[in-house]
């Protein structure tokens, strides 16, 4: 079985390697990756060396370099990771977001189709149904749930996966789509809540909390995100969509606090600002239908996981640094300098 993985170089499809390579030591896993500010071969070092793994370094918007790859390497199947993911980035530039994550995928899925592959993942995400009211706790998102977007992140993401599904429909692309809740774990870029919130606590700086901090997400833990795609490759159903998460929602507000806890840092670090324009209110997944049909279930309680999180932040202070010190500081003051 040959898999290749793209966006392997950032957070879950590095995780996701980590995983395969465990599960499946037998499998050939190939990464192509474009190396973005998200992107970092320095947490692929550990495979780098492997016989069975191998790195290409290419834009999925890529054609050339992309059908180059799929005739050269004829994977079997293909798990799409690669993508701009930070909503507040889409924000100030939705463009790249449309090229990478809407024509990337087209590329992929046109590649797919003329070398011919067993299976095309799509790895997706909960923020393609919009939010959910704060005063309705009893409503989920469900596969049926209509697409509503909100960001531009969002709405790249919806326009990948309606692809996905006419590739599906009119070709006959035998695609699986996954949608799933906020992950966190190892090697998350420090751009994102859990991570940033980590590192400014360890440098005693300000913890930007946008709006009131109410906004909830439901949080999975990134092996139990790997563990479904895999599950999904073996045993999903060609054309489902299936939703992963695990009822771990948390307000934005009680996870910094939870950090600053672990960490034995003052809450007076905390330090509300103006909110994220288009916030989405609350994001929870009804994960029944990937249970019913594969026996998913995320294991990481919340609990357990952020504490896993913040030690191996700890234990890898290099990764992070290095990655804070350099263009993120350009980043870190356009972003939050007059917030
Ligand atoms: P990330 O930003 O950490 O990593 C993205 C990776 O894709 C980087 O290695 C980057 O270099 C690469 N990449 C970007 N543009 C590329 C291009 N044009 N060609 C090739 N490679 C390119 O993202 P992540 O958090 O690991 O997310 C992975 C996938 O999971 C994304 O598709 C994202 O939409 C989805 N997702 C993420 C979450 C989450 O909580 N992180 C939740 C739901 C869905
Ligand atoms: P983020 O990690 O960017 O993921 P997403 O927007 O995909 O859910 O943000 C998670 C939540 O944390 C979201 O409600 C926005 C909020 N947030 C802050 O309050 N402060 C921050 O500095 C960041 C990055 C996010």
């Amino acid at each position: 079985m040959k898999i290749l993985i793209t966006g392997g170089a950032g957070f879950i499809g590095s995780n996701f390697i980590f995983y395969m390579r465990k599960a499946h030591p037998d499998y050939e896993l190939m990464c192509v990756d474009k190396l973005t500010y998200a992107g970092n071969l320095e947490t692929l070092e550990p495979v780098m060396d492997d016989e069975k793994f191998t790195f290409i370094k290419a834009d999925i918007a890529d054609r050339k370099a992309i059908y180059e790859t799929f005739e050269k390497e004829q994977p079997d199947v293909v798990v799409n990771f690669a993508a701009e993911s930070h909503v507040d980035r889409s924000i100030e530039n939705p463009a790249v977001f449309l090229e990478t994550n809407v024509m990337g995928t087209q590329v992929l899925l046109d590649a797919s189709r003329k070398y011919g592959v067993k299976r095309y993942h799509q790895v997706s995400t909960d923020e393609v149904y919009g939010d959910l009211p704060l005063d309705r706790p009893d409503l989920f998102f469900t596969e049926q749930t209509p697409i509503h977007t909100s960001s531009p992140y969002s709405a790249s993401k919806a326009s990948a996966d309606l692809l996905c599904q006419a590739y599906y429909r009119t070709y006959g692309i035998p695609i699986t789509i996954s949608r799933c809740s906020n992950n966190y774990g190892p090697y998350h870029f420090p751009e994102k809540l859990i991570p940033l919130m980590i590192a400014n606590a360890l440098a005693d700086k300000p913890l930007p909390v946008y709006g009131e901090g109410i906004n909830v997400r439901d949080w999975l833990y990134v092996e139990d995100h790997c563990r479904a795609i895999d599950l999904i490759l073996e045993k999903g159903k060609i054309g489902n969509v299936y939703n992963i998460g695990g009822h771990n929602e948390m307000r934005n507000i009680d996870i910094v606090k939870k950090i600053l806890e672990i960490l034995g840092k003052p809450e007076s670090l905390i330090t509300y600002v103006t909110d994220r324009k288009g916030h989405d209110m609350r994001y929870a997944i009804d994960p029944t239908f990937i249970y019913n049909e594969l026996g998913w279930l995320s294991e990481t309680k919340f609990e357990d996981g952020i504490k896993k999180t913040v030690q191996w932040y700890l234990e890898n202070r290099s990764w992070w640094e290095n990655i804070i010190s350099g263009e993120y500081q350009d980043y870190y003051e356009k972003m939050y300098g007059n917030r």
